[in-house]
């Protein structure tokens, strides 16, 4: 996680700053990250996956600050929207390092993607083949992928599990899907088809799911090479790297993820007769989500039968994972130090539904009290990018930790903010 230390007791600091002095500063709910974490993790994966282009899939979180490091430390970024899009290019980021996906790209997706010039367009279904190839122009050529299904089940949660057959993402082998969307697209002059890309899940913690990946996919590389006698130069396959949110979770190892994929790659491209393609990946909550830590402060505490819950001023608009996936966090006292045993509280938001809870089974100081202040770790990735303004409570702000300072990345969204849209009567 984030480089916390804890110099003294109840005193917790990321990157050399008291958490304490964050929430006093910025107010809570706050989310911090911690700079050099991202940038360590980037280096990370460009030292395990040698002559790979990796990716970072902007979903998982992104501000200005978050783009520019993600530039200055060479990899690319995997967007999926106008809107993250025209975050990373007005943030600097250059179009050509740029990969869009969607499984329902809008015509605006598509228009800024072209009008920008982004590196490559994933196409995901049969219709947006033509109408891809319309929009770029008789006279220009847009590099593509073709989203694949491989028929390989993995992933933390059923929600994020894409790449078995009973989904809404790719095109089906077994169902022959992507064979012929490969067909069309090597016909259309418009289109330049670079390879093929399939994203099998998320928060997966083993390698053999991308081993399986790797078969299904050369498979189908040598199947078009047969057919159409083109070799496809590159293979991407997606994210998915799955981390530890609670101590003693296992992270899925880069480092043998990379070693085992290329290995695969190798000896299956060895049997199909075929050159080993460039490898893409597209890590998201691995480069970021262990970077970051929500602060919370306490406002109320209750004892119902034989629960403690714990209200905090955050909750499922800031974090709505836990309700959406069952995700167990480990939210821990921070700013003060205490002897009072441990005990077992449920960690609740403020908003106004009962599932609304941040952690079934926090294990806390049996002395919390409302206006105590606490972290949660492991909060840098699908938290915020994809907060909510529910029940009118305004986003929190980004904080970011480096060397012993803090600066403001994002900041909270105000009253102002949250009325300033709704302009009828
Ligand atoms: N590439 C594609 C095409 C994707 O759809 C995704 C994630 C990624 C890469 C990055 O996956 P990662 O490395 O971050 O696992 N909201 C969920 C996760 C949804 C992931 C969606 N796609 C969560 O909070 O767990």
């Amino acid at each position: 996680p984030a480089s916390t230390e804890e110099p003294r007791p109840g005193s917790l600091t990321v990157a050399g700053v008291p958490l304490q002095e964050i929430a006093e500063r910025f107010g809570t709910p706050a989310y911090v990250l911690d700079e050099d974490e991202v940038r360590t993790r980037c280096r990370t994966y460009l030292s395990a996956f040698p002559d790979t282009e990796v990716l970072y899939a902007a979903k998982a979180f992104l501000c200005r600050a978050m783009i520019r490091w993600i530039d200055e430390e060479g990899l690319g970024l995997d967007v999926c929207s106008a809107g993250e899009l025209e975050l990373a290019v007005t943030g600097g980021f250059p179009p050509h390092r740029i990969v869009l996906h969607g499984n329902a790209k809008s015509p605006q997706d598509l228009a800024l993607a072209l009008r920008l010039g982004v590196g490559r367009i994933v196409i995901d279904s049969p219709s947006e083949i033509a109408r891809l190839a319309a929009a770029v122009g008789p006279a220009g050529r847009q590099r593509v992928m073709v989203r694949v299904v491989p028929g390989v089940s993995a992933g933390g949660h059923d929600k994020i599990r894409t790449g078995t057959e009973d989904q809404k993402f790719g095109l089906s082998i077994r169902d022959g899907h992507a064979q012929h969307a490969i067909t069309r697209v090597l016909g259309q002059k418009q289109l330049e088809l670079t390879g093929l890309h399939c994203h099998v899940g998320s928060q997966i913690t083993d390698v053999r799911p991308y081993l399986a990946a790797v078969r299904r996919m050369v498979g189908l590389m040598a199947a078009v090479h047969r057919r159409h006698g083109v070799v496809l130069p590159e293979l991407d396959l997606g994210g998915g790297h799955g981390i530890a949110y609670r101590p003693g979770e296992q992270a899925l190892d880069i480092t043998e993820l990379s070693r085992a994929v290329r290995a695969e790659l190798a000896s299956a491209c060895a049997t199909a007769g075929l050159p080993v393609p460039r490898l893409i990946i597209e890590p998201g909550r691995a480069l970021v989500g262990p970077a970051g830590v929500a602060l919370y402060h306490v406002l109320a505490v209750k004892h119902t039968g034989d629960r403690v819950f714990v209200a905090v001023d955050g909750g499922m608009s800031d974090n709505p994972r836990p309700a959406l996936y069952g995700v167990r966090y480990a939210p821990r006292l921070i700013g003060r130090a205490t002897e009072a045993p441990a005990a077992r509280m449920t960690v609740v938001g403020r908003h106004c539904e009962a599932g609304d809870i941040l952690s079934p089974d926090a294990t806390l100081p049996s002395d919390l009290r409302p206006g105590d202040l606490l972290a949660v770790p492991v909060a840098g990735a699908y938290h915020l990018s994809m907060a909510s303004a529910y029940n009118l409570v305004g986003r929190p702000p980004v904080v970011a930790v480096r060397e012993g300072r803090a600066r403001l990345l994002v900041r909270r969204e105000s009253l102002a903010d949250l009325t300033a849209r709704d302009v009828g009567v």
